[in-house]
């Protein structure tokens, strides 16, 4: 294998762009790097880029790219470059190590459990009326099961710290590869309406893939415990969002904190935005942070350069 030719890297994020540029500069000369945050800047980068790093580009900007041999993608999600041709016919697929944006992930979701377990909203209402609430007993992390849909670098660990605090932890992947994160594996899509009645909250970090879009449908939301708490962290093209209304005005999901939509930014007039069981935040909680995910960029580089295996392959057949 020779040594890679020129990188575009690319970020719709302007900043995220100088602050990637004095990472990779000094690790990566005299690499020849070029930098885009849109289309237009790409376009004189195209006919020579053989490394694209980045997030945000189409499908169609890399049939535009005749000498790619390997993307990275700096996200851990790849379902929109997925179709690409240009993957079946050599062009290798990578995506960041979710391990990388797992922590404030978890974050995320332990703030939403506890922002429920101790009533924070009824609280801060009292508190705007000026209103003494009368004594109550806050809940904690260790009363509830919570099930992980979704055991992979991201999963494994949200998984793993809430067993940590406390909570009786369940999870379900596609396969049944152990992991000591829960304490029972539920596996297949045979074993998901089990696996979702068994749990007061279920946390969603899937991958959207030809078998996992719409997999949360209407029969399966209607399997929840009721009372149960829904966090969507994944994608949102997993569930069926009208189905997911239905089920929260009919009283089985009591609440539903969701990061990912099947259409980003959410409409105006989606009906999420004013539901009070609903908490939308905009596809925030696991940020690409340049600092966290450029070394893993790095690394990868280095193996190519070497000819040697690269981590995080997409595995196409898959898709993911
Ligand atoms: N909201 C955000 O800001 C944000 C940030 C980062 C990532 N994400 C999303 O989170 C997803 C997960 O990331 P990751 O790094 O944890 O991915 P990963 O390591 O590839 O893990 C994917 C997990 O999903 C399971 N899975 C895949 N297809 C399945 C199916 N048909 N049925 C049941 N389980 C299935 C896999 O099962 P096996 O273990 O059995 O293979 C694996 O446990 C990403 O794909 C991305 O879409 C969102």
């Amino acid at each position: 294998m020779t040594g890679p030719g020129p990188i575009l890297v690319y970020s719709k994020y302007a900043d995220d762009l100088q602050r990637f540029r004095r990472i990779l500069e000094p690790a990566l000369a005299p690499a020849e790097i070029g930098y885009a945050g849109t289309p237009e800047q790409a376009e004189p980068h195209l006919a020579s880029v053989e490394v694209l790093y980045g997030w945000g580009f189409s499908s169609a900007m890399l049939a535009r790219m005749p000498k790619l041999r390997w993307v990275q993608k700096m996200g851990a999600g790849v379902e929109d470059v997925l179709e690409a041709p240009q993957f079946r016919t050599g062009v290798v697929l990578t995506r960041t190590d979710g391990r990388l944006i797992a922590p404030r992930m978890v974050e995320y979701v332990v703030a939403m459990i506890l922002q429920r377990t101790l009533k924070l909203r009824e609280v801060r209402k009292a508190q705007r009326e000026g209103q003494w609430l009368p004594y109550f007993e806050v809940g904690s992390i260790r009363q509830l099961t919570i099930g992980v849909a979704g055991l992979g670098e991201i999963g494994n660990e949200i998984a793993r710290t809430l067993r940590g605090l406390g909570a009786d932890v369940v999870g379900w992947r596609r396969s049944n590869a152990p992991t000591d994160a829960v304490r029972q594996l539920f596996a297949g899509r045979e074993a998901l309406a089990r696996f979702v009645a068994g749990c007061d909250v279920v946390v969603l970090v899937l991958p959207l893939t030809s078998q996992t879009r719409g997999i949360l449908s209407g029969s399966i939301l209607r399997a929840f415990r009721p009372g149960a708490h829904l966090i969507n962290i994944g994608r949102g093209g997993v569930l069926d969002e009208t189905a997911l209304m239905e089920a929260i005005d009919a009283g089985i999901i009591a609440h539903t904190t969701l990061d990912v939509f099947a259409t980003e930014p959410l409409p105006p007039a989606h009906p999420f935005w004013r539901h009070p069981g609903v908490t939308v935040t905009p596809h925030i909680c696991g940020p690409l942070i340049p600092e966290d995910v450029a070394p893993h960029f790095l690394a990868n580089y280095a193996a190519f350069a070497a000819g040697k295996p690269l981590r995080n392959v997409i595995e196409l057949d898959r898709q993911y």
